[in-house]
């Protein structure tokens, strides 16, 4: 029976001071754990047994999904006490999963594939591994795969630093998307107890033994590494969430929301359980609002991303930023982030009466957890 591992022990450093009192798989996107939608899409494929190679903050994901009952699942943890890389974390499991092919999965992608296609591909093509590929403009970022054009192998596997082919206008190139079908035999390529990357160390190798191929997906796939691609990645799930479900008003609301008839509110919004917004505020266009959320008069918030038990005061404006769990704005605030550099409020951050938080160019606002913001940061 095929399982599945997915990865959720790396530091998240990129998206700090949000990941210092959360671990990233735990960030809500859709107001839901990144890594719960992915076990949830496991499941869709019939994959009932994963393995959570944890590390960093483990026991907050413990605490969360504990057995994975709740979900219908049987959850695993490894016992990896500081990160060991992708390699080194799979190595751990490997009492788990040694007996059958199984998924891996990085655990900080929002996605909506199906698995159970790329695993019929996986099994008709007798390789060790399939990678699933992503064909993008602008392969910088990621692990471009050289793919033989005629066998569908992978020939080399080029990680960032290594990548230096010629970039032409409207070229597209597959790259690393961070889901794979592995079998058991991949366990003899890593060395025990060592911090390895599969990355690095093992893929190249099978490259070179053309044990890889690879599996072009589709659909949404957006990982949420930097702050900015949580708060778009947010915002896309959401609007693949209504595109597939035809919900007619284009927005996401829970029906327990408690919405004063005056909001106005500009589609599309994602709006959690036991929300309250008060008269006259301006929600959307792309608000994620978390469970638990009050939002008092006055207030105008579009373009970001809120998690649970937030609670904004009157009057306040709010565009492009990122508000963690529990934070109290007060009245009056102006929180403006840019673009690609969304304001951050990270856990229990107190914002006083009248506050400019205004990012620019030069000055990207991040605020860490439990601070008392008492003067403008412009
Ligand atoms: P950055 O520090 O911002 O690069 O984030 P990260 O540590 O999460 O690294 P990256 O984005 O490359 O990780 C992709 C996925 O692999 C995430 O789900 C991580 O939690 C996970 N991951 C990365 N390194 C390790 C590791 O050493 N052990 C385990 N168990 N998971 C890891």
């Amino acid at each position: 029976m095929t399982k599945a591992i997915i990865l959720s022990g790396g530091w998240g450093t990129r998206l700090r001071p949000l990941t210092c009192t959360i671990p990233k798989t735990l960030i809500p996107v859709g107001n839901r754990p990144v890594i719960e939608r992915q076990m949830l899409l496991l499941k869709k494929a019939g994959i009932n047994e994963i393995v959570l190679a944890v590390s960093v903050m483990s026991d907050y994901l413990n605490n969360y999904f504990g057995n994975g009952e709740k979900l219908k699942l049987k959850l695993h943890y490894t016992d990896e006490k500081t990160p060991m890389g992708t390699a080194g974390a799979l190595k751990l499991a490997e009492e788990y999963l040694g007996d059958d092919n199984f998924f891996m999965v990085n655990g900080d992608v929002i996605l909506n594939f199906d698995f159970k296609d790329m695993l019929n591909i996986h099994n008709n093509q007798n390789k060790i591994g399939t990678i699933a590929s992503r064909l993008v403009d602008n392969p910088t970022r990621y692990g471009v795969l050289i793919i033989d054009e005629k066998t569908q192998n992978i020939l080399e596997f080029l990680e960032k630093e290594r990548f230096n082919l010629p970039i032409k206008k409207n070229q597209k190139f597959p790259v690393n998307a961070g889901i794979y079908i592995l079998e058991p035999e991949i366990f003899s390529y890593i060395q025990p107890y060592k911090k390895l990357s599969l990355e690095r160390d093992v893929f190249p190798i099978l490259a070179t033994e053309r044990k890889l191929s690879h599996y072009t997906i589709s659909g949404i796939w957006k990982d949420i590494g930097l702050p900015n691609e949580l708060l778009e990645g947010n915002i896309l799930l959401m609007k693949e969430i209504l595109k597939n479900n035809d919900i007619s008003n284009n927005n996401l609301i829970e029906s327990n929301a408690n919405i004063d008839p005056s909001v106005k509110i500009k589609s599309p919004v994602n709006i959690g359980e036991n929300v309250i917004i008060e008269q006259n505020c301006v929600i959307g266009p792309n608000a994620i609002i978390g469970h638990n959320v009050n939002i008092g008069v006055n207030c105008e918030i579009k373009e970001t991303l809120i998690f649970n038990n937030v609670n904004i005061s009157e009057n306040t404006k709010i565009e492009k930023t990122i508000i963690a769990d529990n934070c109290y704005v007060q009245k009056n605030a102006i929180l403006k982030g840019k673009k690609d550099q969304p304001v951050i409020l990270s856990s229990y951050v107190h914002i006083n009466e009248n506050i400019k938080l205004i990012a620019s160019s030069d000055h990207p606002i991040s605020i860490c957890h439990h601070e008392v913001v008492k003067e403008d940061i412009k």
